[in-house]
């Protein structure tokens, strides 16, 4: 009986909650497998992970630093991996190398869904806080979910020109000082910088939103937010963002190892503790 492996990758990875995620997932489903945290640093990257499929890894996710190179070295990926520049769920290949996907898109939509089953995107239009890598995952979501125009802002506005440039004319770009009067009329917010997060500066908004619109952070820690405290009072819809770190985890699971599993109240408080 093999015991399928699959691990996180990360430098540093001490802190990743994967392992609680997809152990919990195992233990579960009475899979006898292990998901184990790996730290490899850039420069070994890519030969330590031609080792692992003689190891028994069927697949890996990858974090920081790791995300764009493992999609630059994949022998195949998805259209969405590619489109959002990054890749964070691997799954080795029979004849070698590796299948590239990116969940995080799938994870912050499916967050939504599960815990704001009103939610439509194509209701209206959404405001986006950030252009990193969140962001890209987020803002390709967004336009695959249908919603109509988006607007964009950031403290360094060439980065998300960059990325209207990229993503098409559904994104308009507004200037990081005109935040708080576009919430006036979005159905979507999305906080996708690190603002707000313990140990980081406050974001810094005053919402005009109301009962209308969704506000959700990817910030998690703390899990109520300044920026979700905020919505509460002002009657907005909240959504918090530890949904989507367990909702991007579902693929990797269901690739490696044959069962979808589900997101609950118990993954959640497993992850929280
Ligand atoms: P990630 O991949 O997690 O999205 P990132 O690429 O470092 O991380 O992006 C962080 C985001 O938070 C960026 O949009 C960043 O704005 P800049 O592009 O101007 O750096 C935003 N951010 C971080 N600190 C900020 C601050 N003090 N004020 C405004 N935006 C901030």
């Amino acid at each position: 009986m093999i015991h399928p492996k699959a691990a996180v990758i990360g430098w540093p990875i001490e802190h990743s909650k994967s392992p609680r995620i997809h152990g919990h997932w195992l233990q579960k489903h009475g899979i006898a497998g292990e998901y184990s945290r790996l730290a490899i640093s850039p420069d070994d990257f890519l030969s330590e992970l031609k080792t692992l499929p003689a190891r028994g890894f069927v697949g890996v996710n990858v974090t920081i630093p790791h995300k764009e190179t493992a999609l630059a070295n994949a022998a195949q990926a998805t259209d969405r991996a590619r489109a959002i520049g990054a890749a964070n769920t691997l799954v080795f290949l029979p004849n070698g190398g590796y299948r590239a996907d990116n969940t995080d898109g799938e994870g912050f939509i499916n967050n939504l869904k599960q815990n704001a089953p009103n939610w439509d995107a194509k209701s209206g239009s959404a405001l986006v806080l950030g252009a990193g890598g969140a962001s890209r995952a987020i803002l390709y979501s967004l336009l695959a979910e249908g919603t109509p125009e988006i607007l964009l802002a950031n403290r360094t506005k060439a980065r998300a020109d960059a990325l209207a440039a990229e993503f098409g004319d559904r994104i308009k770009v507004i200037d990081w000082a005109d935040i708080s009067a576009a919430t006036a009329d979005v159905a979507t917010l999305v906080n996708t910088t690190s603002l707000g997060m313990t140990g980081q500066a406050p974001l810094e908004i005053t919402l005009h939103c109301g009962q209308n619109t969704l506000v959700t952070d990817i910030v998690y820690a703390p899990l109520q937010t300044d920026l979700l405290k905020q919505a509460t009072a002002k009657g907005c819809q909240i959504v918090d963002g530890l949904g989507m770190l367990l909702h991007q985890a579902v693929p990797g699971f269901e690739a490696w190892f044959g069962t979808r599993p589900s997101v609950d109240e118990t993954l959640r408080q497993i992850v929280l503790k």
